[in-house]
């Protein structure tokens, strides 16, 4: 459990997270698929901005619910990070229908990608098994948030 005062400790959280993930990434030549779980306001954007911008992303990353989702390179690496925000849409098969799965299981010697997804629990029958889910909580007053890396 990690308790965040401030949204630059989310965003530092993430910055050490991503490392390990991008590591894993490399050692296991996987996708690996992020669930952030947690109420509107729970810093789920705040902490992908954080993991993003630590993989070497320079542009803005903004909360992508107007495109469902949006895609980065990773500096000096063949892959990609997708950041997925399902807030709008109401059944998986919108997702499918975006080629998601393709996205999660890329064909053998292409390139891996790290997925980043708010509001997984509207796909959770067709995320894989092996998702690694974050839950985010509001503490006790305006600026505690409580992490959760499960
Ligand atoms: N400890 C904290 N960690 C992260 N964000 C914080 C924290 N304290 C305050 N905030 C503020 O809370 C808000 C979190 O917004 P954010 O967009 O990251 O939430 P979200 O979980 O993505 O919400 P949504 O479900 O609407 O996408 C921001 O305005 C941020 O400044
Ligand atoms: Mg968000």
């Amino acid at each position: 459990m990690f308790l965040s005062k401030s949204k630059i400790q989310t965003q530092k959280l993430a910055t050490e997270f991503s490392k390990v993930v991008l590591k894993e990434t490399i050692c296991s030549q996987k996708t690996i698929v992020i669930a952030l779980s947690g109420e509107l306001g729970s810093g789920k954007t705040a902490f992908v901005q954080g993991f993003i911008k630590a993989l070497g992303v320079k542009s803005h990353i903004p909360s992508p619910t107007f495109v469902i989702y949006r895609k980065y390179k990773i500096k000096d690496k063949d892959y990609f990070v997708y950041h997925f925000d399902l807030y709008r849409i109401q059944k998986s098969k919108e997702i499918v229908d975006l080629g998601f799965k393709k996205i999660i299981n890329p064909l053998a010697g292409k390139s891996r990608n790290i997925v980043l997804i708010e509001w997984p629990e509207k796909i959770k029958k067709i995320l894989p098994k092996n998702t690694v889910w974050i839950d985010f909580k509001h503490g006790e007053n305006e600026k505690e948030r409580i992490i959760n890396i499960l």
